[in-house]
């Protein structure tokens, strides 16, 4: 416990475990490689890595700058006395946490059935498409959506402490030598190679889109690419609804921020790159990819079913119930994340207790997510809105107000630094990512209404 009686983290290990528990999640596993299958391949994955380290880290060093300088969750954190105005981006992000949870929880809902099915046998007793179409909409899919909310509200209310870090600190590890495992196995099919082809050898001109303008062709880079990929920076990262801010906010001043903002997002990344390197040379070696290509949210679940079923048997169920195991409980770590800023905030501003705090919202966040256990086209459109449209925005505020009107926001980012970069950092945070955020939103924006409209 600090002196204020906020709690806090037990060990550095701890905030840092958190933070990468936070970040890898379902956007690492599965929607990054279906953002890679929707947007064409190599040159996506390209555009994403650029914006996580130009646009991505300087962003989760804000976050870190407003929560470990405010020692509060979002709301209070911007609504410091100098800038009472601010404090409806936080009543933003708190709103893009209950969007954003309602349907990563029915998508982890998935995994646990997949997981269970596994443990049977029975997943391996039909074919990936057909489990996939009759599992992932309708009754089944509502129950373990309930059950995997309330799982993340048991976890939450252990508190800081006792709930998030030792879950954490076991689980994280226990991931990475999973993925390596695949990783490797995939390595030895045949067929492989042309799935790290289309994931790894960009071809330059898809970066490319030419825009008539005044009669003019202008060839630019694909800006509907680029968006897409700011958003699932965005999303991978956990960035743009104060989930940076809620967990930062426990921290203590001896840490160098920006040091532990490279560790995070260097470990989200490698996380995404081995979950790229496993999936896609299973769709190439299983004659997939097309398949995958029109029905992305089915990639990572399809691609890793169809290459279980071949080990046979007992093998089958037991690497199928390791994976989804894990991927189970790295969904849980990011979802306790996204309901501890929802729980954090309230906790704050009305004085509520814990219990009250996430249960009810937990509850709510349960209902709002009911459509989408339902029907894939609420799930799409709700991903594009939060992730593409909410948390852009959201991280696009929060740069313009770190970087051009907190009072001195290098100060904080000087406590414990190791590495001398706050100039650096402040100077791209307003002339870099401030101008192409607000170019990606207004692109992103355009594309919603467009497709909606049309
Ligand atoms: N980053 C998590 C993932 O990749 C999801 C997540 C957790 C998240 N907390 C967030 C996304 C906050 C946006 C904002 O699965």
């Amino acid at each position: 416990m600090s002196s204020s009686g906020r709690e806090s983290w037990n060990t550095r290990v701890g905030f840092i475990f958190a933070a990468i528990g936070s970040a890898v999640g379902l956007g690492n596993m599965w929607r990054f490689p279906y953002m890679v299958a929707e947007n064409g391949g190599a040159a996506f994955v390209l555009l994403y890595v650029c914006l996580l380290f130009l646009i991505g880290l300087p962003v989760m060093v804000s976050e870190f700058v407003l929560g470990r300088g405010s020692g509060a969750s979002p709301i209070p954190a911007l609504s410091q006395p100098e800038q009472p105005s601010w404090r409806w981006l936080g009543v933003l992000f708190v709103a893009s946490g209950f969007l954003i949870l309602s349907y990563y929880s029915v998508v982890a809902g998935w995994t646990i059935q997949y997981l269970l099915d596994s443990l049977t046998g029975h997943l391996f007793t039909v074919t990936p498409e057909a489990y996939f179409s009759e599992i992932t909409f309708g009754h089944s899919s509502f129950m373990f959506h309930l059950l995997f909310m309330v799982l993340t509200i048991g976890v939450v209310l252990g508190g800081v402490e006792r709930g998030i870090e030792i879950c954490v600190e076991i689980l994280v590890p226990v991931l990475v030598v999973m993925m390596l495992f695949l990783v490797a196995w995939t390595f030895l099919l045949p067929g492989a190679s042309e799935g790290y082809a289309y994931y790894l050898q960009p071809e330059l001109q898809n970066l490319v889109q030419v825009y008539g303008i005044w009669g003019m062709e202008v060839p630019f880079l694909d800006l509907a690419m680029l968006g897409a990929a700011a958003g699932q920076t965005f999303f991978t990262l956990s960035l743009g609804m104060g989930a940076m801010i809620t967990y930062s906010s426990y921290l203590n001043r001896e840490r160098d921020l920006f040091q532990e903002g490279a560790i995070i997002s260097l470990s989200d990344l490698t996380i995404a790159l081995l979950a790229g390197l496993m999936v896609f040379p299973f769709l190439t070696a299983f004659g997939l990819l097309a398949h995958a290509e029109d029905h992305e949210i089915s990639t990572l679940f399809e691609s890793v079913h169809a290459a279980f079923s071949q080990i046979g048997g007992l093998g089958s169920q037991f690497f199928g119930t390791v994976f989804f195991a894990t991927l189970m409980v790295a969904a849980l770590t990011s979802a306790i994340s996204l309901l501890e800023v929802v729980t954090s905030s309230l906790m704050d501003r009305y004085d509520l207790p814990r219990l009250q705090a996430a249960a009810g919202s937990g509850f709510l966040i349960f209902l709002l997510g009911i459509p989408a256990a339902y029907r894939s086209d609420w799930l799409a459109v709700a991903d594009g809105i939060a992730a593409n449209l909410m948390l852009l925005f959201g991280g696009l505020m929060l740069a313009v107000y770190v970087g051009w009107i907190m009072h001195d926001p290098e100060r904080e980012l000087s406590k414990g630094q190791q590495w001398n970069v706050s100039g650096l950092w402040l100077f791209c945070l307003r002339y870099l990512v401030v101008p192409v955020l607000f170019l990606l939103f207004v692109q992103n924006l355009y594309n919603v209404l467009w497709n909606v409209g049309g």
